[in-house]
């Protein structure tokens, strides 16, 4: 007989067994998020014969040219989560507003935040791309009254559940709950996503950096002292060859590093000054983090833990530093000592 398989509702409904006994709402709410992302992945691979590349013309709240993908993969996620009752609202990259659960819906507990389509810049061009997610609870006193936006500005530690999907050579799930990282590996004939990754843990260390390499002439110090330094090799202070990748999504940069070990780095750059970072803290920075840190590795915006982080605004964007902690720590103290 094949070898038992764990499918994503066994591994949560076990998960309600657990001292931390996952509520069956949330069970239920990671079932229909993971659902959307089976949805979204049959139309990824369909690609040209899909009539799903391109661009739409139209700009999104981050001033972005949304791609068609962007749209159908947020439409697909509002469709699929508002009339299942876990949610009192959702938000989106692809909306400058939050989305309320229309009133013909029962409204749950739960606020659900996503990045659509991560990496839209590699649709067109058949590299890896993903969806993110990220669950936190509605305020106990939401209960009688519309959510608003401000009952979105939680910090990322406040987070009950994150995950991504990555839609490569293989489709994947990656999900934390609070108790660990855990991989599901989608099986297409039989439309079900398997277990295959048990116990995702980030090894401590590691001799692989990912980040943009066009804008060092913009970075602020620290962040050129320790690329300099991963440069220098075996002559240099570091006295090993670091390797490098940038694939320009981050859900699959980070999946790598969560695989195999590695920091990932987006840091402020001086090409636009006022933004503290190109990537977005509550739909990006958070979830990854909560993964990443769930899997025994570090998150800061250089200075700070990235989940400490007070939220301003529902599209505030931060610098980020994530990945195997002893690199993640040499960065962080670089900036410090800098200051
Ligand atoms: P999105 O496609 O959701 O807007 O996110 C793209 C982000 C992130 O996925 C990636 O790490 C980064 O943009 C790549 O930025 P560059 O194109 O500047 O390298
Ligand atoms: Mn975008
Ligand atoms: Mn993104
Ligand atoms: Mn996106």
């Amino acid at each position: 007989m094949n070898k038992k398989r764990t499918s994503l509702t066994q591994y949560l409904v076990e998960k309600q067994r657990t001292d931390k006994a996952l509520p069956p709402e949330l069970r239920l709410l990671i079932e229909i998020v993971s659902r959307a992302c089976k949805t979204i992945s049959h139309h990824v691979s369909k690609g040209a014969l899909g009539g799903v590349l391109g661009s739409l013309g139209t700009e999104n709240i981050q001033g972005e040219v949304q791609k068609k993908l962007d749209v159908i993969s947020n439409e697909y996620l509002l469709e699929a989560n508002e009339w299942g009752g876990h949610l009192a609202a959702m938000a989106s990259e692809e909306m400058e507003a939050i989305y309320l659960i229309p009133n013909r819906y029962p409204k749950g507990e739960y606020l659900l935040l996503f990045d659509p389509l991560d990496g839209s810049s590699n649709i067109d061009v058949n590299v890896s791309i993903g969806t993110i997610f990220s669950v936190i609870k509605a305020p106990a006193d939401a209960s009688g009254r519309d959510i608003c936006e401000a009952d979105f500005m939680q910090p990322g530690h406040t987070q009950v559940a994150a995950g991504y999907a990555i839609y490569g050579p293989q489709t994947m799930l990656v999900l934390t709950v609070g108790e660990g990282v855990v991989g599901f590996t989608l099986d297409r004939e039989m439309g079900s996503w398997v277990l295959t990754h048990e116990d995702l843990t980030i090894p401590e260390q590691t001799s692989e950096f990912a980040i943009n390499m066009s804008n060092t002439r913009h970075w602020e110090k620290p962040v050129n002292r320790y690329i300099d330094e991963c440069l220098a090799g075996t002559e240099g202070p570091r006295g090993k060859n670091f390797n490098m990748r940038w694939i320009a999504s981050m859900v699959a940069d980070v999946h790598r590093l969560i695989i195999r070990g590695g920091v990932f780095m987006y840091p402020w750059d001086a090409r636009d000054p006022n933004k503290p970072g190109k990537l977005r803290l509550m739909y990006e920075a958070n979830p990854m983090s909560f993964l990443v840190e769930q899997a025994g590795g570090m998150s800061t915006n250089g200075r700070t833990r990235i989940m400490d982080i007070q939220p301003q605004g529902l599209h505030e964007r931060v610098s980020v530093v994530m990945g195997s902690k002893e690199e993640v720590e040499r960065v962080t103290r670089y900036h410090l000592e800098a200051d």
